[in-house]
């Protein structure tokens, strides 16, 4: 009786929402970033009917019965796509005592911050965010509020919890004491028949996509960096379930082998790629496998988490990895391999997403390419270029503007000064309607 009454209250909620008129406006602008064309259009008149964009004029008219959202100087660009964040975690809300939030804080703590942190991301530009790993299905109902337009935020891709191996870097445990158990669903999980069923309860509980870790990682307490934490055969089950589900894969890995077993076993995106090798990058543009590497995060780590109090061994690989992943990041450009734009936010605060353009500039990206990561290629990777990616017809109205020319300086993309997603202004110099 009570599950009732909340679905009919639901169903009030949504059918308020789908009973707005369908707004039709027409942004006006001095220029337009079009990075599927690798070009810019000047004098651009985006004409939006509801959520989505009906055309890209160049003749500076603004159809009959249209409402003028007149940017004046500003550049315009498709809303912004990063493809690895934890929506449900952030270093701003972690106190100096790293042991002392481990054994206070749990997953409802997390839900409760989570629609601040993507409220932050939305307010940054970031329109759509693939989330690759939060407890307790957080990231399910956090999509689906900010769908049902009851939260602001980003439209979110969920994968659930992230698959990994005992002791590994999914592991909470690792590290604690025998006589420490953390509760709660968890994606720990060892064999093929194992994974094969969790792979089926994460796409049961909502899961978009699969997140596993295929090796070890910096910030939990197993002894290596990179290491493989599952078997090839193990791989090969998960990626052949998730598919056989309709679900895409991103597979954690920063060492050379790990790399290579997951991109053998048919992922569809590497994640830190940080001590990827010549063979890595050969076959992962064989296999067309798109290689993410978070570039910003270790200026973040190794300023300010000893403040937080992580343990050293965890700083210590940090510095093993950070710069040889920059590195790698370089050759992987030279290499001209398909890269996505993937931050990590969750491990430095959301709402800075934007700061990585800089780095990957630094590190041998054009503007272009960098803006192109986080809009045609991030979309690609998520199967949602008929959504969201490029300012063309049919696709969501989803927009940023800057004020300074973001291919002259890309740094400029950390402050927008205007956000717009499915048609509706979310902020216009700083301001929210
Ligand atoms: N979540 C990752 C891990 O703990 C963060 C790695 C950050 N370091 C880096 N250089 N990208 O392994």
């Amino acid at each position: 009786m009570r599950s009732l009454s909340c679905v009919l209250l639901l169903a009030v909620a949504g059918s308020a929402i789908a009973a707005e008129p369908a707004r039709h406006v027409a942004i006006v602008a001095a220029h337009l970033v079009a990075p599927e064309q690798g070009r810019v259009i000047d004098h651009p008149v985006v004409v939006v009917d509801g959520e989505r964009i009906r055309e890209v004029r160049t003749d500076g008219v603004v159809p009959d019965g249209y409402e003028r959202i007149d940017l004046g100087n500003a550049t315009l660009l498709p809303g912004l796509i990063d493809v690895h964040v934890h929506i449900a975690s952030d270093p701003t809300f972690a106190s100096d005592n790293y042991y002392k939030d481990i054994l206070t804080l749990g997953s409802i703590d997390a839900a409760l911050v989570a629609p601040t942190l993507a409220k932050r991301t939305l307010d940054a530009g970031f329109t759509t965010v693939r989330n690759l790993g939060s407890g307790a299905y957080i990231d399910v109902s956090l999509r689906n509020a900010i769908d049902r337009g009851q939260l602001p935020g980003p439209r979110i891709l969920a994968s659930t919890l992230a698959l990994g191996a005992t002791g590994g870097h999914a592991d909470d445990d690792t590290g604690f004491s025998p006589d420490i158990e953390f509760r709660g669903e968890s994606g720990v999980v060892d064999g093929v028949d194992a994974i094969r069923h969790r792979v089926r309860e994460n796409v049961k509980r909502g899961a978009d996509v699969i997140k596993f870790m295929a090796s070890a990682g910096v910030l939990s307490n197993e002894q290596s960096v990179g290491a493989p934490q599952y078997t090839q055969e193990e791989m090969n089950a998960l990626v052949d379930e998730a598919h056989r589900w309709g679900r895409r894969v991103a597979a954690h890995a920063h060492g050379a082998e790990a790399i290579k077993m997951a991109i053998k076993a048919g992922v569809d995106s590497v994640e830190h790629c940080s001590l990827i090798d010549d063979e890595g990058l050969k076959l992962a543009k064989q296999r067309g496998t798109y290689l993410d590497f978070d570039v910003y995060n270790d200026d973040y780590i190794l300023s300010e988490y000893g403040k937080l109090g992580v343990p050293q061994a965890q700083i210590e690989k940090e510095k093993f990895v950070g710069r040889t992943q920059r590195e790698s990041f370089r050759r992987a450009v030279k290499a001209g391999e398909k890269m996505a734009f993937a931050t990590d936010a969750g491990v430095y605060p959301h709402g800075w997403n934007a700061k990585q353009f800089a780095k990957m500039v630094e590190w041998g990206m054009t503007p272009m390419q960098a803006i192109q990561s986080a809009t045609t290629n991030a979309a690609d990777l998520l199967g949602w270029s008929d959504k969201v990616g490029a300012i063309k017809p049919g696709l969501y109205a989803d927009f940023v503007a800057v004020d300074a020319d973001p291919l002259a300086n890309v740094a400029a993309l950390e402050h927008v000064s205007f956000v717009m997603k499915g048609g509706a202004v979310v902020m216009a110099h700083g301001v929210h309607p």
